[in-house]
């Protein structure tokens, strides 16, 4: 007996292939993180993330303008601050790092969607994502306090300018009560990305060194979430929309894609991956080896994340999965 169905038959060629495709990335997809840091003309690379720099706001305006022209729709914005306090100051300031960062980047380039990431982890002296109770060791950050540090964050990020407010800090109620201070201070436009499931993940390493964001002391285990928690994160999910998010996010992406099916499954927001600083470096430092093809296995797994239900891809590798998708 030889088969009848073959479905060998559609692979026979390029043309065909290209045909019957089911999901294709493109440049719409993807979202740019960028690292401010005080100073001018700095570009300081990251050790652990090749091709990731922080940059002075001249050079965050001369990167944003690069991505703009590769047609890459948005970036998202993280700022290293000057100073490092207990309350987060320098997230909050009217003139912060972020805040300066989005200002100058609208003004140059007012079509370029800015999404400002929004926690306290890069401005809190101890590297945790809100207060700690006095003398606390363990980074069991006290949730309602630190919502209102959230609040005048968000609106601090609008005022500058952001266009999408983005919360990862994993707090209970955090949107809610970012969604409040947005509207009372008339920002009722401004729509809200949440960090809905973002787990406690290994993953973030190289990010910690490119945000000098890592913990001092104990781990964000008492707020990001178990990397066994799969039903979890639906109900993460549940209280985001009700809370009024407009999106939401995954976070890792490459061994959370079973996750990002099932948020997928079960809202129909727009979803994004966030494919994170730990997954870009195994591929770079693997494509450095010469053990890997750098573009053919970025490509691979960018198309994976759109199948598995990302609408939006944040990622480390969109200006050159753009530049990629330019020559295909
Ligand atoms: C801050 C934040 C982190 C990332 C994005 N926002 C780090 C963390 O939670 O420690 C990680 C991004 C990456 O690894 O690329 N809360
Ligand atoms: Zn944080």
């Amino acid at each position: 007996m030889f088969p009848i169905n073959r479905p060998r038959r559609l692979r026979q060629n390029g043309q065909l292939r290209r045909m019957v495709r089911e999901t294709i990335v493109t440049t719409n997809d993807l979202i740019y993180p960028l690292f401010a840091v005080p100073g001018s003309s700095v570009a300081k690379e990251v050790v652990s993330m090749p091709g990731v720099y922080q940059l002075s706001i001249d050079k965050i305006v001369d990167e944003a303008k690069e991505v703009y022209d590769l047609g890459i729709p948005a970036i998202i914005l993280f700022g290293i601050p000057e100073d490092k306090d207990t309350e987060a100051t320098g997230a909050w300031h009217d003139h912060g790092i972020v805040q300066q960062a989005a200002t100058a980047v609208k003004k140059a380039i007012p079509d370029l969607v800015v999404i400002v990431d929004t926690c306290l982890c890069e401005y809190t002296s101890h590297g945790h994502c809100g207060y700690l109770e006095v003398g606390d060791l363990t980074g069991r950050v006290l949730n309602d306090p630190t919502l209102e540090l959230l609040k005048k964050t968000a609106v601090s990020q609008a005022k500058a300018g952001a266009d999408i407010i983005a919360p990862s800090g994993m707090m209970d109620g955090f949107v809610q009560a970012i969604r409040e201070g947005l509207d009372e201070a008339g920002f009722n436009h401004i729509p809200i990305l949440s960090y809905a499931a973002k787990y406690a993940s290994a993953y973030y390493g190289p990010f910690r060194d490119a945000a000098d964001s890592a913990p001092q002391f104990g781990d964000r285990r008492t707020y990001q979430m178990d990397p066994g928690n799969a039903r979890e994160a639906l109900k993460e999910v549940d209280l985001d929309i009700a809370e009024g998010a407009d999106m939401l996010m995954v976070k890792p992406a490459l061994s959370y894609m079973d996750i990002i099916w099932r948020v997928k499954e079960m809202t129909d927001l727009p979803v994004a991956a966030y494919n994170v600083s730990g997954e870009y470096s195994m591929v770079k430092a693997a494509a450095l080896k010469g053990w890997i093809d750098e573009k053919k296995v970025t490509l691979e797994t960018l198309t994976s994340f759109k199948r598995a239900g990302a609408d939006l891809i944040l990622t480390y590798h969109a200006k050159d999965a753009a530049r990629w998708l330019q020559e295909s």
